[in-house]
């Protein structure tokens, strides 16, 4: 053996032992794993992924006859946990999102917590939400907000059964740990089943602010956000559009942002929740975005194409799109779409950046 060649097994072993006297102390070299930490574009561990409705409804349906709901448990509720994410019930790595199934005559008891919830109806009707004491019935449709710290309970008034989403941020309190708990009332503090809820008769008329509620809120005051508005909100806009003005994102397009009326903004500080509607055979532009997001096919069937996959997606369906994740979605029938994100934490945070992928 060369002097050079014993000088080059000493290096290795000496090497070796750097690396187990590092592990030793809790450390752990930078050079070993760059592309790991700082990536020259995002790279999700979450995946993009397509939870059916057929399957989630019958597997809450039975969980329905099976668990009971009720103190401790707190909620029916069966989480999205995306396949990419080491099996956390997490849908991306900020955003939750689960089926949520309460019974006949079932109530799930009042409690809160810091993390930021909200409710979007595909189907039926019957169950009334209690927020802060202010119940709120629950349609097809309607999106509903429990912001963070806000009592909660919900009661089902009817012989029938009823599913929803539930979107909450648990990840990213979970990671951030703000995560604050505490229990109410067994029972929802009003068992009234008005119309529409106090929140509403106070903040839901269009351009109409309560000179009761001038200061700004970091959560929207609307308790529900009800599908008759969302609708013809969308109708108007491909209405003008035939019209000739401007009024839809792209050609068959038409889309809103549901917002906070104190400040214009997002309904709440880490979740923005709109709603798309595309004519049949409309395909959107390619986009990336910074962040992570999920869409709930409302009406319709679609191609999501992700990336290199392509799903066909149909009503009920829940899709995760993680960040910077290349997505365009062709309607193949009128398409409505549901859809939550992680963008206002993005924003506020200067970390937002979006690529319209050109000539795709
Ligand atoms: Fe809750």
């Amino acid at each position: 053996m060369t002097a050079a060649e014993q000088s080059s097994d000493w290096k290795d072993l000496e090497l070796e032992r750097l690396y187990i006297d590092f592990a030793e102390e809790h450390l752990n070299p930078l050079w070993t794993q760059l592309g790991d930490l700082m990536p020259m574009v995002p790279t999700s561990r979450a995946l993009p992924f397509v939870w059916r409705w057929s399957k989630l409804y019958p597997l809450a349906a039975r969980a329905g006859d099976l668990v009971p709901v009720g103190r401790g448990g707190e909620r029916r509720a069966i989480a999205l946990a995306n396949p990419g994410l080491g099996g956390v019930p997490y849908a991306t790595p900020t955003l939750w999102a689960a089926i949520q199934y309460l019974g006949p005559k079932e109530v799930a008891p009042e409690h809160r917590h810091s993390q930021n919830a909200f409710r979007f109806v595909l189907e039926g009707e019957g169950v009334w939400t209690v927020v802060n004491g202010d119940p709120v019935a629950m349609r097809r449709g309607d999106f509903l907000l429990t912001p963070g710290w806000h009592f909660h309970g919900h009661h089902n008034e009817t012989d029938q059964p009823m599913a929803w989403l539930d979107g909450l941020d648990i990840p990213f309190a979970h990671y951030m740990d703000t995560g604050f708990f505490e229990f109410g009332s067994d029972n929802v503090t009003d068992d009234a089943t008005p119309d529409i809820s106090r929140a509403e008769r106070l903040w839901s008329h269009p351009g109409l602010r309560p000179l009761v509620g001038l200061e700004t809120t970091a959560s929207s005051p609307i308790a529900a956000y009800r599908w008759e508005h969302t609708d013809r909100a969308l109708t108007e806009q491909l209405a003008l559009e035939d019209e000739g003005y401007p009024a839809t994102v792209e050609p068959g397009h038409a889309a809103v942002r549901y917002t906070n009326p104190t400040n214009g903004g997002d309904v709440m500080p880490t979740i923005r929740a709109e709603f798309h509607r595309l004519r049949e055979g409309t395909r959107t532009r390619p986009r990336r975005n910074v962040g992570s997001a999920v869409y709930q096919v409302f009406e319709g069937t679609a191609r999501f194409r992700l990336g290199d996959q392509v799903h066909t997606v149909h009503q009920g369906d829940l899709i995760t799109v993680p960040s910077w994740t290349e997505l365009s979605i062709e309607s193949q029938s009128p398409l409505d779409l549901f859809v939550f994100s992680d963008a206002p934490i993005m924003e506020r945070l200067h970390l937002s950046r979006s690529l319209t992928v050109e000539g795709a």
